[in-house]
């Protein structure tokens, strides 16, 4: 295919960063074609914004009216697998926004029911059929599906990849975590529309980081990944302490109706070598995002948020004015780490590319649906373990359907 057409369904926080990813590369090799939302004047708003000729209300709308080869599907958790579906039926090429789905709750519950009490071993028995549902959708259409997880894109992740690649050691140990001082989106509070809450919104980022890892060396050692066998979890409610509530001025979020606002997940491999991955929305200092790698040969690390490319001090916060520092920064005064391209660094370009040049050159994109179903599978295991107190096994529920 010379050129992709490509459909950008949702026009809020992550097609925002998508955007800007598809202006990057050549126009002779892909153009955003249109662009839906709802209501449909946020997406008129944000077509005139970023050039876009086509807009509609809706996903339907837009497969109906206009030609595009693929869609981008930056919209909430609880529409990703209903729209890969969709998208797969009408032979459209997909690259959808983590996570791959989650559980929203029963079709016979009320609208406005949080969810996030039912009972975890029945959302991970959902989870699983609904990875499956879509499995089964993406395979009988043969598109492309990427996944818009970031981190396997980002430099610092690449290199620490390219150089663990090189040290043939064991991987032991990986440490990873994503957090900030709390999600600016509503539906980011209730089970219901975001399927979690830290761990799942951004959790899932590090656990992606610490699978495709170990799956790499797997590949790359033994012509198989090395997969999770076992995971054991706890979350926690810290906004929700007594001792936080009566604090007069809050720098975090609060509002997290029944998701957690911190997670730890443990996941043990099948070679024996471990994971500790985690999340939270009450982390001060900006956006924290990091993996270690403690191999057998070798310590690495990458800092994708902050990172010393760029170092300032300023007496007052005022000093630097207008200009941009880093996400969820509380303020420009003292020592700060201003991002020359935040972007850049977490790969969000890249995952862009990726997937326009997979669809050019006919091969599957770097990030898999392979890696997006394991980090549903693990990270619903782990809140099972959380809310049982137990050490839970993957190992049957990682294999794939008939
Ligand atoms: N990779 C990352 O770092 C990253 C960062 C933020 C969000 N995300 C993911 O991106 C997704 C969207 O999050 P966001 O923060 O951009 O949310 P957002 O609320 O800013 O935007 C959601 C968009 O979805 C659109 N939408 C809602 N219902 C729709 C429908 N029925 N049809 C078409 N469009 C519809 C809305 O118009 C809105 O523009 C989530 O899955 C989230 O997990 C990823």
């Amino acid at each position: 295919m010379a050129k992709v057409r490509v459909g950008l369904v949702g026009c809020g926080f992550s097609a925002g960063l998508h955007i800007h990813g598809y202006h990057k590369l050549a126009p002779e090799r892909c153009q955003v074609v249109a662009v839906c939302g709802v209501p449909k004047s946020d997406a008129e708003k944000f077509a005139a914004e970023h050039h876009i000729p086509n807009v509609f209300g809706g996903f339907d709308e837009m497969l109906a009216g206009v030609e595009v080869d693929a869609v981008d599907l930056a919209v909430p958790n609880y529409l990703h697998a209903p729209f890969i579906i969709q998208a797969a039926k009408a032979g459209k090429h997909v690259f959808c926004e983590k996570p791959l789905t989650g559980y929203f709750g029963e079709p016979d519950t009320p609208k406005d029911e949080h969810v996030g009490g039912h009972p975890k071993p029945k959302m991970l028995e959902r989870v699983i059929e609904e990875c499956n549902r879509v499995e089964k959708a993406l395979k009988s259409s043969g598109i492309k599906f990427g996944y818009a997880e970031n981190w396997v894109h980002a430099p610092g992740f690449q290199k620490v990849w390219r150089l663990a690649a090189q040290a043939k050691g064991t991987i032991l140990r990986i440490e990873a975590e994503e957090s900030h001082s709390g999600s600016h989106a509503a539906y980011a509070k209730q089970w219901r529309l975001s399927g979690g809450g830290s761990l799942m919104v951004k959790g899932s980022h590090p656990l992606g980081a610490a699978l495709e890892l170990k799956a790499r060396e797997g590949r790359l050692k033994f012509g198989k990944p090395i997969l999770p066998a076992s995971v054991m979890c706890e979350v926690g409610h810290l906004t929700w302490m007594e001792a936080f509530k009566k604090e007069k001025k809050e720098y975090l979020r609060t509002g997290w109706q029944d998701v957690e606002d911190w997670g730890v997940i443990v996941v043990k491999f099948e070679d024996g070598s471990v994971a500790e991955v985690s999340a939270a929305d009450t982390t001060l200092g900006g956006v924290h995002n990091y993996v270690e790698v403690y191999l057998s040969n070798a310590r690495l690390r990458a800092n994708l948020v902050p990172n010393d490319a760029c170092v300032a001090y300023a007496p007052e916060p005022d000093i630097f004015g207008d200009e941009y520092i880093t996400e969820k920064i509380e303020t420009k005064g003292g020592w700060t780490f201003p991002s020359p391209d935040e972007d850049w660094f977490q790969g969000y370009y890249q995952e862009i590319a990726d997937f326009v040049d997979a669809i050019i050159e006919d091969r599957q994109p770097l990030a898999s649906l392979e890696l997006a179903k394991n980090v549903m599978i693990v990270l619903y295991a782990a809140y099972v373990s959380a809310e049982e107190g137990r050490r839970v096994e993957v190992t049957d529920l990682l294999q794939s359907p008939a």
